[in-house]
C-alpha cells in the first residue's frame, strides 16, 4: 500500500505548482527514497557551487554531479511571494513540497565544462543542459507526500531500505552491484559470475530504468531480458531490482554517483567496466573519456565512499575454449570474437540469427520480438516539393504498390487530406505551416511506432520542420525523405489547380515558390524530377529504391 502524507497533500494546494519533467521525477524519487543520500532536496546555490568547484557538497561530502530543479522565467515570476512550491507529476498528483531556499540563474557552460569536461553538444549531458534545461534553478529541502507512481514492474522496484532489508533476510553481507543500461549478454553474465566467485559474494543486478541514452533498448524489453537471465544464475545468488535514475552519461563523474547510490542501496562492491557511463563519441568522432578513466577516478575515492570497486576489462569470447576471457589475458595471436551494438542491430535488422556464444536464446528472442526486421518495421515515407510538383500522384501510386505488396497497413497523409481532416483551421504563414507539418509528423510517428507505413505528401517548405519530423519518427522506425524536385516553371506550367495564376495575380498570398520560400531538402534519401518521366516509371523507381534500402522484401 502506498503511504500518502495527507496533511502535506492538503497543504500542497496552497502553493504554486510545478509539473515535473521526466528527469525531475527520477531525481525526486531518489531524493525521497534515500538513493541520493545525503541529499534531502534539490541543490541550493551553495551546494551547487561547491559541487561545481570542488566535487563536494557545502558540508563536505563527496558529490560529483549537480541535482537541480530547473524552471523557466514564467514560473519564477509566479513564485516571488511563496515560501514553498508543490511538485506534481504529469497527471497533477502532488508528490512533494519544496521549501524554497534560493532561485538563481546558473552558468550552464561552466557547469558543462566542470562536470562533463566539455561543451560539445554531442555529449548527451551537455545537450540536455543547453537544449532542454531551463535557465533558472530552485534549491531547497523536500517534504515527501508520496513516491511517484509506477505501473510497471512494481515487484522489481525497491527503496534502499527495502533492498537492505531483503539482503538482511537473505543473510547477504557482501553484495556486488552491477549497473547497466543495456540488455545483459553472455559476456556480462560471465563477468558477474566471476566477480561473485572471486569475492565469495552475492550479486545485485541493478539496471537503470529512469532515463538512459537516446537509442537505447527500451526498459520494457530490457526487463524482460533481465527476467530471463536471472534464471541462469545459481539459485539464491543474485537479485534483480530496477533503479529509477536519470543518467547524465557523465563517464567518470557519473561513476562516482553510481557508487554513492549503490552504497545507499546496501551494496559493498560496484562492478566498473570499460567506459562506464560513457557518452559515446564527440563531434570529432573521438571518445569523450578514456576507456578506464572512470575506474581511475573511483579508485581514488572508493575508500571515502565506503564501497569497493570491482574493475573489469573488456571481455571477449574465445572460440577454441568456448569461454570468455578478459582482453588483457589473451595469449599471443589468440583468436577471439566480439559483437558490437551496431553489429547486433544489423543482425536484427536483417532477421539473421544472433549467435549463441553472444547471448542466451531467451534474450535473443526478446530482442527479435521488439526489433522486427526492416521488412516488418514501421516506416514513414515523407514526400516534399512544390505545389504541382507531382507529390500526390507519386504518393498515390506508391500507396497502391505498397498495398499490393501487403506486408504492413499503409496510410496516406497527403497535403490536401491533412488540411481537410487535421489542420482545417490553419493558413499558410510560416507558423501555421510548421504546426501543420509537426501534426503530420506526430501522426506518422504513431503509425510508424505501431508497425504501419505512413506516406506523407505535404509541401513542407522549411528544413527545420522536416528535420524535427525526421528526428521524431526515426526513433520509432524507418524514415525516408523524398524530394520531388520538379522545377517551378514546370509546376507553374501544369498549374492543375489554377493556384499559380491566382498567386501571380496576387489573389493568393504567401504562395510557395511565388511569394513564399521553399528550402530545398539537402538530406533527402531519394530525389525525383517528375518533369521527364511517366508517373508509373517514377513510382517504380521509388519502390525499387525502398526495396534496395531493405524496407521491402525483394520478390525473386
Ligand atoms: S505546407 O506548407 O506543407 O503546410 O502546405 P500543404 O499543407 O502541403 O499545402 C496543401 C495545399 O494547399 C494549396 N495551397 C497552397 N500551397 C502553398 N502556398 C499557399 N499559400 C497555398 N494556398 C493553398 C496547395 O494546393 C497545396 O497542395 P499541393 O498538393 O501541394 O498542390
Amino acid at each position: 500500500m502506498k503511504q500518502i502524507n495527507l496533511d502535506l497533500k492538503a497543504q500542497a494546494n496552497n502553493y504554486p505548482s510545478l509539473q515535473l519533467t521526466d528527469r525531475h521525477l527520477c531525481d525526486l524519487e531518489l531524493i525521497m527514497n534515500g538513493g541520493f543520500n545525503p541529499l534531502n532536496g534539490f541543490m541550493s546555490m551553495r551546494d551547487y557551487t561547491s559541487v561545481i568547484q570542488d566535487m563536494r557538497l557545502y558540508a563536505g561530502s563527496l558529490w560529483p554531479i549537480p541535482i537541480t530543479l530547473d524552471v523557466d522565467d514564467k514560473f519564477v515570476s509566479k513564485i516571488s511571494k511563496s515560501p514553498k512550491i508543490s511538485l506534481r507529476d504529469k497527471e497533477g498528483f502532488a508528490l512533494a513540497i519544496l521549501n524554497i531556499e534560493d532561485v538563481w540563474q546558473p552558468d550552464l557552460e561552466l557547469e558543462a565544462q566542470s562536470i562533463f569536461g566539455t561543451i560539445d553538444t554531442e555529449h548527451p549531458g551537455v545537450n540536455y543542459l543547453f537544449k532542454t534545461s531551463k535557465r533558472n534553478y530552485i534549491g531547497g529541502k523536500i517534504e515527501k507526500i508520496v513516491y511517484p507512481n509506477h505501473y510497471d514492474y512494481k515487484n522489481l522496484r525497491h527503496t534502499p531500505n527495502e533492498l537492505k532489508e531483503i539482503f538482511k533476510n537473505k543473510k547477504w553481507d557482501k553484495i556486488i552491484a552491477f549497473q547497466t543500461r543495456n540488455p545483459l549478454h553472455k559476456a556480462h553474465f560471465e563477468l558477474t559470475m566471476r566477480a561473485m566467485k572471486d569475492l565469495n559474494a552475492n550479486l545485485l543486478v541493478h539496471p537503470v530504468v529512469g532515463m538512459t541514452k537516446s537509442g537505447d533498448v527500451n526498459h520494457y524489453t530490457r526487463t524482460r531480458c533481465y527476467n530471463h537471465i536471472m534464471k541462469e544464475y545459481p539459485k539464491d545468488s543474485a537479485f534483480l531490482s530496477l533503479l529509477p535514475l536519470a543518467m547524465r552519461m557523465g563517464g567518470p563523474k557519473e561513476t562516482l554517483l553510481h557508487a554513492i547510490i549503490r552504497k545507499n542501496y546496501g551494496c559493498t562492491h560496484l562492478i566498473v567496466g570499460r567506459d562506464h557511463a560513457g557518452p559515446g563519441l564527440n563531434s570529432n568522432n573521438k571518445p569523450f573519456y578514456g576507456p578506464y578513466e572512470a575506474q581511475d577516478l573511483l579508485k581514488k575515492y572508493q575508500d571515502e565512499l565506503e564501497i569497493e570497486m570491482v574493475p573489469f576489462k573488456f571481455m571477449v569470447f574465445i572460440p577454441k575454449s568456448g569461454k570468455y576471457k578478459s582482453i588483457d589475458n589473451l595469449v599471443e595471436n589468440e583468436d577471439y570474437k566480439t559483437l558490437s551494438g551496431t553489429e547486433l542491430r544489423q543482425l536484427l535488422d536483417e532477421g539473421k540469427e544472433v549467435p549463441e556464444w553472444f547471448t542466451f536464446k531467451s534474450v535473443a528472442d526478446e530482442l527479435k520480438l521488439s526489433n522486427p526486421t526492416l521488412t516488418n518495421r514501421g516506416l514513414t515515407i515523407f514526400f516534399s516539393g512544390l505545389s504541382g510538383s507531382g507529390k500526390s500522384t507519386l504518393a498515390n501510386g506508391l500507396l497502391t504498390r505498397l498495398l499490393e505488396e501487403g506486408s504492413r497497413p499503409v496510410t496516406l497523409l497527403d497535403g490536401d487530406i491533412v488540411r481537410t481532416h487535421l489542420s482545417s483551421e490553419l493558413g499558410f504563414s510560416k507558423k501555421h505551416r510548421s504546426i501543420n507539418i509537426k501534426r503530420i509528423g506526430f501522426v506518422a510517428s504513431e503509425i510508424t511506432k505501431n508497425g504501419g507505413i505512413a506516406i506523407c505528401a505535404p509541401i513542407a517548405p522549411y528544413e527545420e520542420d522536416r528535420a524535427y519530423n525526421r528526428k521524431l519518427i526515426s526513433k520509432e522506425g524507418g524514415y525516408i525523405e523524398i524530394f520531388v524536385n520538379t522545377p517551378l516553371e514546370k509546376c507553374e506550367e501544369r498549374d492543375s489547380k489554377g493556384l499559380y495564376t491566382l498567386a501571380r495575380e496576387g489573389k493568393i498570398k504567401e504562395f510557395t515558390g511565388i511569394s513564399d520560400p521553399y528550402e530545398e531538402p539537402k538530406n533527402a534519401e531519394i530525389v525525383i524530377n517528375s518533369s521527364g518521366e511517366s508517373p508509373e516509371k517514377l513510382v517504380e523507381e521509388i519502390y525499387e529504391k525502398i526495396v534496395d534500402m531493405g524496407y521491402i522484401r525483394r520478390v525473386k
